[in-house]
């Protein structure tokens, strides 16, 4: 079974849009680029898209690649003061010779709808409130919209990001998960995959992972955005995986489009922090 992304988040979209008008409250983003990264582009355009389409004001402040640490840094400054901005993101990756923790790290708690700062990081791997990441908290999402119940299953993830792989991990493992991470230099890594109830796909290569690293009846999450020969694909070779698994994301139409949907989710809650005083 297709686990439906893109219709579980034009639901979630619809939700927000509603709460939004009922309430006529008008949050905010601001969205900081730097330089021209492909992919980059896309997913700005695509939030930008969603913003719109729910009600929420988005504001874009793309720099050039050749920007300096410390124009960004003043940015993120004028932003995080602004009453009028309930939301900033940073658009990753940045170019090298930019420090990514020091950009990350500047933008205030409050407005880190990301979840990328330190203190939003220690208050997940905690289990305290906090600015979920988006992907993470979108595989969550889906999970649950298929009723698909993580105690005591195995999950296995693949990768070790800071945005997807170990946020992933932590919040399976709070809902009661036995989680397994596996990166690039995990030995006899199919041996390990193909005990996972529930495989997470985060390794940013195209189609890497068939048939043989799945157990029958697994549940296989696809977060991978790759091009090959032109054509959008997952991490996951969809064709010869699909077969096995009991639920399958497509990509596209699968983690991308959760990713939008519960960063929108993330910029009305931080409006709602900052306006009405609502407890974290
Ligand atoms: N680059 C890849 N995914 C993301 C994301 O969720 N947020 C930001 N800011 N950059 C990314």
């Amino acid at each position: 079974m297709i686990l439906d992304g893109k219709k579980v988040s034009i639901e979630l979209k619809n939700r927000i849009k509603k709460e939004i008008e009922t309430k006529n409250i008008k949050p905010t983003l601001a969205i900081i680029q730097v330089g021209d990264n492909s992919a980059s582009n896309i997913y700005i355009r695509n939030k930008k898209k969603a913003c719109e389409y729910c009600g929420i004001t988005s504001f874009y402040f793309p720099f050039r690649e050749d920007a300096c640490e410390s124009e960004v840094l003043a940015k993120i400054e004028e932003l995080n003061h602004d009453s009028n901005i309930n939301g900033i993101i940073v658009q990753l990756p940045l170019p090298s010779q930019m420090n990514e923790e020091k950009i990350i790290n500047a933008v205030d708690n409050s407005k880190d709808v990301d979840g990328f700062g330190l203190i939003n990081k220690g208050r997940l791997l905690v289990g305290e409130e906090c600015f979920e990441p988006a992907t993470p908290k979108g595989i969550l999402e889906l999970l649950d919209n298929y009723q698909i119940d993580l105690t005591g299953k195995h999950v296995v993830v693949m990768g070790r990001s800071n945005i997807v792989g170990k946020p992933v991990a932590i919040l399976c493992l709070q809902r009661n998960a036995t989680v397994t991470i596996c990166h690039s230099r995990t030995k006899n890594i199919k041996e390990i995959t193909k005990t996972a109830d529930i495989l997470i796909v985060a390794i940013g290569k195209a189609k890497m992972v068939d048939a043989t690293y799945i157990k029958e009846g697994a549940v296989v999450i696809d977060v991978g955005m790759n091009r090959d020969n032109g054509f959008l694909c997952g991490d996951v070779d969809y064709e010869s995986v699909s077969p096995l698994a009991s639920y399958i994301t497509p990509v596209p139409g699968g983690c991308g489009p959760m990713t939008i949907a519960e960063l929108l989710e993330n910029t009305i809650r931080a409006y709602k922090i900052q306006k009405q005083g609502e407890n974290r």
